[in-house]
């Protein structure tokens, strides 16, 4: 059997021909492969590996083409890239690689097809086609990986102890794939992880964090999450988190295991959103609470302020793992700031001013917020699951009521700082911050409409009592 019709992009006979012409042989190899075999969507990103130069491979590929695409060349790494149609093509010759044990960057010899293979992380990512003349098409599968990609296995082609220390980074590609594919990664493997955890820390965070959002952006993160956690990585990774994994009891009084429930909302959002950084702030929600857990006999445990301590602490983990520390880290840190409100808020009647709070609190991130804390919702009582969706959708509806009437998403104060200050002839001073603070105040209260007439009339008549004059 040959596997002609994968390679019916144009692009692969040029390659061919390229090769041909330098004597040397190529393959596809890798993600392609893997996913052209398990029918998932291209990804718009091939692996070719020349048995000589991939530099010269790539260079006589660009001349072949017609409008000759610039070849970036690495050459400390022996590769070469160019884009043709979208399609980014990398290039590699065929390699043997040996890793120092404090480094990911391997020593590199020239080898055979086999060599190459061996040396990847997967027997699923060493498959290759051949786009040599004698045999195009033919898969070249030293270990078993089409039956591997059958029967949903992740497995090193080589000892996994080698494969995971030379390259760390694959133990977290190893869960990965488990998740996004979801295959199971063979027992032996699991347990090389298990003692190749620590190997993780000479990994950046820019490459930890690249796999955690893939995981993140699975249908199912928990899959993962449940693989990092047993086999010691995400006590690396995220302290912060398996900190949730208990439960004490004090006097009869327990509390709710928070790691596993917070697997359950960082599921529950997934279906609904695309948004990696919303998937954070459920990830993130509750670590604040392990570090605020107290029992008291009259309340029994509480955890108070964890959702002010939990966003200060979304910004050391953005930091400890290098990742953005603009806004999307702001919008973490306030999602799990507020990430209680609507449910305090709808435990009780819902009040306009109630949701007017929350809509000025949240600002554009209202929606967010809500879909947030509906996956916060993981009781296992029904009639407690009901109620909280109900009261939901009146929270949900009453956003949309109020925000028609009194515009707080993105609060702009009716009357300006310069408009009070003339009215009183004042130089900028305390009193104009209380007026100013009065009026929000009453607004979110809806004593008076977000309107400049009424606020206005509000600043004269507290204004007045405060003992200040208006200059006539
Ligand atoms: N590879 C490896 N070890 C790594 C990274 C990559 O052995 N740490 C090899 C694998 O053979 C992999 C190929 O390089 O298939 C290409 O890597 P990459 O593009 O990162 O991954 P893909 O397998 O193509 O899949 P994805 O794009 O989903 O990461």
């Amino acid at each position: 059997m040959d596997y002609k019709n994968a390679l019916h992009n144009p692009i692969f006979s040029i390659i061919a021909k390229a090769s041909q012409e330098l004597n040397v042989e190529s393959y596809v190899i890798g993600g392609f492969v893997r996913d052209y075999l398990l029918q998932r969507d291209f990804k718009k990103d091939i692996d070719i590996v020349a048995v000589g130069s991939g530099i010269d491979l790539a260079l006589k590929v660009s001349e072949l083409l017609p409008n000759k695409p610039k070849v970036q060349v690495f050459k400390n790494y022996g590769t070469a890239m160019l884009r043709y149609k979208e399609i980014d093509i990398e290039f590699v010759g065929a390699r043997k690689e040996s890793y120092a044990e404090h480094s990911r960057n391997p020593i590199v010899e020239n080898g055979t097809l086999e060599d190459d293979q061996n040396r990847r992380d997967f027997t699923i990512n060493a498959l290759a086609f051949s786009l040599n003349q004698h045999n195009y098409g033919a898969l070249v599968d030293p270990f078993n990986g089409l039956s591997d990609l059958e029967n949903k296995i992740i497995k090193t082609p080589l000892d996994s102890d080698i494969t995971y220390s030379d390259d760390p980074l694959r133990m977290m590609r190893a869960i990965r794939f488990a998740t996004q594919l979801n295959f199971t990664i063979e027992a032996e493997s699991l347990e090389a992880i298990s003692r190749n955890k620590d190997r993780i820390k000479i990994i950046s965070g820019e490459r930890i964090v690249d796999e955690l959002n893939k995981i993140l952006s699975t249908d199912k993160p928990s899959i993962g999450f449940l693989h990092l956690y047993k086999t010691g990585l995400l006590d690396i990774i995220l302290p912060e988190l398996t900190a949730l994994n208990n439960v004490e009891e004090i006097e009869g009084h327990t509390h709710k295991n928070n790691f596993y429930h917070t697997l359950e909302v960082v599921d529950n959002i997934c279906p609904n959103t695309d948004d990696v950084w919303l998937r954070w702030a459920a990830l993130l929600h509750d670590i604040g609470k392990a570090p605020t857990k107290r029992f008291n006999k009259k309340q029994g445990w509480t955890f108070h302020g964890h959702e002010f301590l939990g966003g200060k602490m979304v910004k050391k983990i953005f930091e400890r793992l290098h990742m953005p520390l603009n806004h999307k880290m702001k919008f973490v840190a306030k999602m799990v700031m507020l990430s209680s409100r609507p449910i305090v808020l709808s435990e009780d009647i819902v009040t306009d001013s109630a949701v007017r709070r929350l809509v000025f609190d949240a600002g554009e991130d209202v929606d967010n917020l809500m879909t947030l804390c509906e996956a916060d919702i993981t009781t296992k009582n029904p009639a407690k699951f009901k109620k909280y969706h109900n009261n939901f959708d009146i929270v949900r509806r009453k956003i949309i009521e109020v925000e028609e009437r009194d515009h707080v998403r993105n609060f702009q104060p009716p009357i300006s700082g310069e408009e009070i200050m003339a009215l009183f002839n004042l130089q900028p001073s305390r009193e104009i911050g209380v007026l100013k603070e009065a009026v929000k105040e009453a607004i979110l209260e809806g004593e008076i409409p977000n309107e400049y007439q009424a606020a206005y009339d509000f600043v004269l008549a507290k204004a007045e009592k405060m003992g200040l004059k208006k200059v006539s």
